[in-house]
């Protein structure tokens, strides 16, 4: 691995084992990309690669220059307005209007290791050795202003993060007004797009096209990453599967707004960019100050989708979540939510909790409705205390105290950046919400968001939840978000800095995950928006795991998790058994199946377990110790994708232990089929060569013939058919 500067030819190469990338300096101080793709050997010059640039009706840089036009390269970071005619990656306006720069190469550094953004999420390195870094610097000789490109190129993953830095070196006020994190030219257009789109209830559904001509986007503007576009895409050729073929994988580490586009010029060319939605932002950049944009992954692989994903959950585990628990088996869990919603006493608490107890659970959370005057959702989001002892007599310390007692950890939820109208918060501090004091706020479920934007506002908050979860006994806090962002404006910001008000906002929220964080290390955070609305890799830096979907129905999570497994961990997945008939659905699917899809991620349960017969807490109960038992292997292995249940009336995927002993299978009937063919799921990831039992079978089978002769689908039903909503997992051990 590593970064090589070829002075003579001006090329800098990235490089390891997978994956090449190659910068040229031009002679004018333009920076163009050469190749971005498979591991090639290195050499002096790849100027060859530069497509040629003098075309009739082309616009060039100086008449001295014929060959220097911006329109037909393939540019790092884009400006605007002289003659590249695509999308920029960023655009200045300077005191007299005018948004024209022309930043151009003035150095360069190569260091090992990488170092953090500040006041941002972002990849870490755990050694030196982990990664190289290259920052160019650029500067634009009339404003002064100076941009920093970084590049990290990780050791052991087909991974490049980027990000850059604008520093305003001059003494004019300029106004930036877009500032993506990266941007990239691709050579050809023969791609598709890969997507994950949806709604809440629906989210992280897959779907794929083909950019062509024009552009091709999808973003937030929702202040919130979003249920309907996921800051992620890739770029795969039509003839890649999930386990062969190229694909370009691009992902923002970052939870607002957002956009990912791919413009397709009409030579075929595909420009990549990715950043803070430029729609939604604009940022006064003072004398002095320097802005800090989000960081880009980009992964590449020739390996299929699989190992795409493979790469993100392995940055993701390895190098992007900060938390004590991102390696460790996270405890199975039972949310009051599905079973009471707001209609709890703390004797139907704490006999929920028996009953948990009772059953192998070692988490109780208590979700929404502990705190201030909160009956319904009209009130309480703000009074981060309690106030209604009929409730709970002994408040949550005390509560907490009897569930400890009992054996179990508990947890706790909150909706830190929201207040309802009617409380203490609202009545203290009106113009502490986002909206114009002259405009009357839009509500959505009867609340309003709160300015973070403001670090008073911040502060507050952060001394209100410190307070609960330093006095009582909490293991876990769910952190909730359960509306977007409309009416954007901070009161008490000056005009020309309203811009800013949704990315500090982002920021506002980060700190206070950093805070809470660090001064209680060892509780475990699940990040949670309406359900899986702000599944992020920003927010993932700090929570281990999110709520994947208010949908619990167990065959619309096999597409939700499915989904959420093209870039997002296992691990990092709230899953939860809950009742039927479904309270999203109205589906009544099998106590079976339900687990056998919760299994899949950070499992628990969601429904009223003090209400069970006799053989369904005997089943809950071998459910449990099943997960207990291999829960390391079904959170932590290497997971693959099977089957699709977009494309399929069956799906299935497999984890596998990183020493390949071990296996598990999951194996899923949609809607069932009479009279079914014969069918076979092929494994995947196995060692060839070692033969496994399955389910402790006395017979055994090599690696190699799972793989490739695959293993036969048993029938669920009669006549050869499979029942609806049917599902098998299959638990491979090497002989
Ligand atoms: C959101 C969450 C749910 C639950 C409710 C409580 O909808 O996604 O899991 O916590 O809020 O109000």
């Amino acid at each position: 691995m590593g970064i090589i500067y070829h002075q003579n030819s001006q090329e800098l190469h990235l490089f390891n084992n997978q994956l090449s990338y190659i910068i040229k300096i031009q002679s004018n101080g333009e920076l163009t990309n050469l190749y971005y793709g498979k591991r090639i050997h290195d050499k002096e010059d790849f100027s060859y690669l530069q497509p040629g640039d003098t075309r009739p009706l082309t616009v060039y840089q100086t008449k001295d220059s014929p060959h220097h036009s911006l329109q037909h390269v393939r540019r790092e970071y884009p400006d605007y307005g002289r003659g590249d005619f695509r999308t920029p990656a960023y655009v200045i306006r300077q005191e007299n209007g005018s948004r024209v720069t022309a930043f151009s190469y003035e150095s360069h550094k190569i260091y090992r290791g990488k170092k953090p953004l500040e006041g941002l999420p972002a990849t870490y390195t755990r050694n030196e050795e982990d990664a190289d870094t290259l920052e160019i610097r650029l500067k634009d000789p009339v404003t002064e202003a100076v941009i920093l490109l970084s590049y990290t190129v990780f050791c052991s993953l087909p991974v490049i993060t980027r990000h850059v830095q604008i520093m305003n070196q001059g003494t004019q006020k300029l106004v930036l007004e877009r500032a993506l994190s990266a941007s990239i030219d691709l050579p050809d257009s023969e791609y598709e797009m890969v997507y994950l789109t949806g709604a809440w209830a629906r989210e992280r559904h897959i779907r794929v096209r083909k950019p062509d001509h024009g552009i091709s986007s999808i973003g937030s503007m929702r202040g919130a990453s979003s249920a309907e576009y996921n800051p992620f895409f890739a770029l795969k050729r039509p003839s890649a599967t999930e386990d062969s073929g190229e694909v370009y994988g691009f992902c923002l580490i970052y939870s607002g707004n957002h956009l990912e586009q791919v413009e397709v010029d009409t030579e075929q060319s595909s420009r990549i960019s990715i950043g803070i939605h430029p729609d939604t932002f604009e940022w006064p950049l003072n004398p002095q100050e320097t802005f800090v944009s989000p960081e880009a992954v980009f992964v590449y692989t020739d390996q299929g989708l699989n190992a795409m994903s493979q790469t993100f959950h392995r940055l993701f585990k390895e190098h992007l979540m900060q938390s004590s628990w991102t390696d460790r088996e996270r405890p199975v869990l039972i949310n009051n939510w599905e079973a009471t919603e707001m209609d709890f006493t703390e004797q139907k608490i704490l006999e929920i909790a028996g009953t948990a107890k009772e059953l192998g659970i070692e988490l109780i959370v208590l979700d929404d409705g502990w705190f201030g005057g909160r009956e319904d959702d009209t009130t309480g989001l703000g009074d981060w205390f309690v106030t209604n002892f009929d409730k709970l007599p002994d408040g949550i310390e005390g509560l907490s105290e009897k569930i400890t007692a009992l054996g179990l950890q508990f947890g706790l939820w909150f909706e830190p950046e929201m207040v309802n109208p009617g409380t203490k918060l609202y009545r203290e501090h009106p113009d502490w919400i986002l909206c114009p004091a002259e405009r009357t706020p839009s509500p959505s479920r009867n609340q309003y968001v709160l300015d973070f934007s403001r670090k008073d506002v911040v502060d507050y908050i952060y001394g209100l939840m410190e307070r609960v979860l330093s006095q009582a006994h909490i293991s876990y806090v769910k952190w909730d978000m359960n509306r977007y962002i409309t009416e954007c404006y901070s009161i008490g910001t000056a005009a020309d800095s309203q811009g800013k008000t949704f990315h500090k906002y982002i920021l506002g929220v980060y700190s206070l995950y950093e805070k809470l964080t660090r001064r209680f290390p060892d509780i475990l955070f699940e990040s949670c928006a309406s359900g899986g609305a702000r599944f992020d890799p920003g927010i993932l830096y700090y929570a281990p795991q999110a709520w994947t979907s208010d949908d619990t129905d167990a065959i619309e999570r096999i597409k939700i998790q499915y989904g959420t497994s093209l870039v997002y961990p296992v691990s990092s997945m709230g899953a939860h058994v809950s009742e039927v008939p479904n309270l999203q659905t109205g589906r009544s699917t099998p106590l079976k199946t339900r687990a056998d899809v919760a299994m899949f991620g950070a499992f628990g349960y969601e429904l009223d377990i003090t209400a069970m017969s006799r053989e369904e807490k005997d089943a809950v109960r071998e459910q449990i110790a099943f997960v207990k038992e291999h829960r390391l292997l079904l959170q932590h292995g290497t997971f693959y994708r099977l089957k699709s249940p977009f494309q399929e009336n069956a799906s299935a995927w497999m984890m596998v232990s990183p020493n390949r002993k071990e296996a598990i299978v999951g194996y899923y009937n949609l809607l069932g089929t009479p009279n079914c063919r014969f069918d076979r799921l092929y494994l995947r990831g196995l060692n060839p060569d070692n033969a496994y039992h399955i389910n402790s079978s006395a017979e055994t089978y090599y690696g190699d013939e799972l793989m490739h002769a695959g293993i036969p689908i048993p029938h669920t039903g009669v006549c050869e058919s499979n029942v609806d909503f049917s599902s098998f997992i299959f638990y491979l051990s090497v002989v």
